[in-house]
């Protein structure tokens, strides 16, 4: 869950069965084989970031806390893991967070191994239950 794929259908139904989510590549898991840049080039979060005076990576993670939902972000750099955890004596205003609300939605990680002649799902639609 990130900025770019928001998964709202996906929160109101857990939210309605009272399930809590977990949050897993919230930068958009740049520089991984499931990952893509999109999220760490989204203009819209650099524009936040500049002017709050933070990085695209904490205007991500602090995104998704605000959401309710727990964040699980991964770096190895002890200073990208310092920056990642000051993410909490702050907040995004009502109109960052509208901004980010309306940033177009992409699926970051379609998993298109699993659609094959002989597989279950034969389309994204199908695999994902039409949430593409
Ligand atoms: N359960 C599942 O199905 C599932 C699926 C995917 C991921 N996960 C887990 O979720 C965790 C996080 O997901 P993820 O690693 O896919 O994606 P992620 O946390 O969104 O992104 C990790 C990437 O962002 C970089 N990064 C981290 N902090 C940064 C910062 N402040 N500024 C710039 N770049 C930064 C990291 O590089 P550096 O290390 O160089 O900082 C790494 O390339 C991992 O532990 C992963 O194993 C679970």
């Amino acid at each position: 869950m990130n900025p770019l794929w928001q998964q709202k259908k996906l929160r109101e139904f857990c939210e309605k069965k009272g399930i809590h989510i977990t949050g897993y590549s919230p930068l958009g898991a740049k520089g991984t084989p499931w990952g893509t840049n999109w999220v760490m080039d989204s203009q819209v979060l650099k524009d936040i970031a500049i002017a709050k005076g933070k990085t695209s990576a904490q205007v991500c993670i602090r995104w998704v806390y605000e959401q309710g939902v727990s964040v699980l972000v991964k770096s190895f750099n002890k200073q990208r893991i310092e920056e990642n955890l000051d993410i909490f004596e702050w907040s995004l205003s009502p109109e960052e967070s509208e901004k980010i609300s309306q940033i177009p939605q992409r699926k970051g990680c379609p998993a298109d191994l699993f659609i094959f002649d002989e597989s279950p799902f034969k389309s994204r639609f199908e695999l994902w239950d039409e949430d593409v």
